[in-house]
């Protein structure tokens, strides 16, 4: 492979520019370059030998260095091109730090761990990224002068130092350790392919969670889908007290989980503490545990969270403690950066860590994955201690996007069960430009999956028509069905959709779903849709009995749909 080397060199005494320097490899290509030689420089330029580039570089190389021809042996040609390297570089005493630079930074435990820089020089400003082991880093506040340097990353990591020779010393000064001396050498391309640091992996074995953890489909309220990253203890309490007197503990809302946004920093035992929205986690635990409900957090195996917060990764058993320690009973762990660490076809025994890690703690932990239905999560999440693991990417709060998670999701059907269900994204109920009607049609959906039931609007301030559709007890029932199976599409019929869930008692569930924007009329005999014919057919939202021993037909409106118990 030709490594190809563009440099622009400022020599104290030579100028070489613009170089392309290709490596010295049989069938390097050979480029003319311009060496302007100023009065004072007495080092002299190597004579180079020069193959002709055909194409873009050859044209513009045209009228330059005149052309020479290539030395005859491969020997010949390294030889010279050693010399030029060497000269170059003894020449060289760039003042710019701009490129790649890497390090090793000692941790506290005395390990060591790389560290790249990027550095982006233009006159006097210096920006790039640092490019730490758990995640990257932009620069803020770089200046260049004079050969000395100055930047700071996150908050409180601080550097300074100069330039020497070929090599950039600094200090790394992190307010909550000794400053610590580290000195950079240049990396060239393959600092991009640097590896993260990566400790080993468990092998697999599985861990199952206890099943009576979520024998049925847990169910609750998520800041994401409303709050974002927009949150505080102050609203989280906010939401423990509306739902302890709404109504919907008794229906059976009891985790409330705090999404991405509460993580603050480690100190420098490595532990993670909560930011300055959430002063004081085990209280909040407390307060919501005084409330008859459960606390959930959130974190990832990554780096850093999807909303770059700071991860587990590396600290997976001591934040699984912390969060015991705290009083949380739900972890929703996310996908997100480990990406760059690692490959997806390690994420069961990615997952598998926290899952034991959790286990280790010694508190009641639901574990509930997040990482968008890759690599089948289904068919090993619940090896991994998991009792949910999200099947789709993120849902909207749009018909769309909450009808598109539904189907995707039939694939995992046949895996979802007591103690371990497959997750569509929490409830878009009441939240954006959701109509009631979509707010219903998502409520049905997820009620026929056998779905976690987590409420993901303002449960502080909802309407008459959100709250009842989030509490209706016979459609909780039959997402609560103990027997846990999921709903499949049995029939289309052009924009109407049918889906089918067998019930516990021997009841069958069935839903018929309007996709379209325009009003439709469906009628169909029970036996067209697979169905015996029923005794017994109830409209669940009406509770009234409909339809008749052969027919079932109804008028729906865009977007609507209606549950059936069918005996
Ligand atoms: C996404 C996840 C969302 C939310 C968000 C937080 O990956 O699917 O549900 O947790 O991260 O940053």
């Amino acid at each position: 492979m030709i490594s190809r080397l563009i440099l622009t060199l400022n020599c104290c005494s030579l100028t070489v520019k613009p170089l392309v320097l290709s490596g010295c490899s049989d069938d390097a290509l050979w480029v003319p370059m311009h060496i302007t030689k100023p009065e004072h420089c007495t080092m002299k330029a190597p004579s180079v030998a020069i193959r002709r580039k055909r194409g873009a570089v050859g044209r513009a190389s045209r009228g330059l260095a005149r052309e020479r021809r290539p030395p005859r042996s491969p020997l010949l040609r390294a030889v010279a091109c050693t010399l030029l390297l060497v000269v170059s570089l003894s020449c060289h005493r760039s003042k710019s730090v701009e490129g790649w630079w890497k390090t090793t930074r000692k941790l506290h435990d005395g390990t060591e761990r790389p560290v790249l820089f990027e550095f982006k020089q233009s006159g006097h400003r210096l920006s790039g990224t640092v490019r730490f082991d758990w995640g990257d880093l932009p620069i803020q506040n770089g200046i260049v002068e004079n050969e000395r340097l100055s930047f700071s990353v996150g908050s409180g990591f601080e550097f300074s130092g100069s330039k020497t020779f070929n090599s950039i010393e600094l200090t790394f000064h992190d307010e909550r350790a000794p400053d610590q001396a580290l000195l950079l050498s240049a990396a060239g391309d393959e600092a991009l392919q640097l590896p993260h640091y990566r400790p080993p992996l468990p092998s697999l074995r599985a861990i199952h969670a206890p099943p009576a953890i979520a024998n049925t489909p847990p169910m609750g309220w998520n800041s994401w889908n409303h709050f974002h990253k927009n949150i505080s203890d102050a609203i989280i309490r906010g939401v423990a007290d509306a739902i302890a007197s709404n109504g919907m503990k008794e229906a059976g809302y009891v985790y409330i989980v705090i999404d991405d946004g509460w993580q603050g920093e480690r100190d420098a035992q490595g532990r993670l503490h909560s930011n300055r929205q959430f002063p004081d986690m085990r209280a909040l635990a407390d307060y919501v545990h005084s409330k008859g409900l459960k606390l959930g957090i959130y974190s990832s195996p990554g780096p850093q969270t999807c909303g770059r917060f700071e991860g587990s990764y590396l600290h997976e058993q001591q934040d699984a403690e912390t969060f015991a320690a705290w009083g949380v009973d739900f972890l929703k762990y996310d996908w997100c950066s480990a990406s760059r660490v690692y490959r997806p076809s390690e994420s069961r025994a990615v997952f598998q860590k926290m899952g034991y890690a959790l286990q280790a703690a010694r508190r009641p932990v639901l574990f509930s994955l997040c990482q968008y239905g890759i690599e089948d999560v289904w068919l090993w999440g619940a090896d991994v201690g998991a009792s949910t693991w999200r099947t789709t990417a993120d849902i909207q709060p749009s018909f769309r996007s909450m009808h598109q998670n539904a189907l995707n999701q039939q694939i995992a059907a046949p895996l979802a069960g007591p103690g371990h269900w497959n997750d569509p994204d929490m409830l878009e109920v009441g939240n954006g430009n959701m109509t009631d009607t979509d707010s219903q049609s998502n409520f049905n959906l997820w009620v026929m999956l056998a779905a976690p039931l987590i409420a993901g609007n303002d449960v502080r301030n909802m309407t008459e028509s959100t709250r009842n559709t989030l509490l209706n007890k016979d459609l909780i029932a039959i997402d609560q069905d103990p027997l846990g199976k999921q709903a499949i599409r049995t029939r289309v019929f052009g924009k109407i959709e049918v889906w089918q869930r067998p019930l516990a008692n021997g009841d069958q569930a069935i839903l018929i779903l309007n996709t379209s924007e325009e009003h439709q009329f469906f009628r169909s005999a029970w036996k067209d849709l697979g169905l015996p014919q029923p005794k017994v057919i109830v409209d669940v939202r009406s509770m009234k009995e409909a339809g008749t021993a052969a027919w079932i037909q109804m008028e729906l409106q865009p977007h609507e749909s209606r549950i059936f118990r069918v005996s």
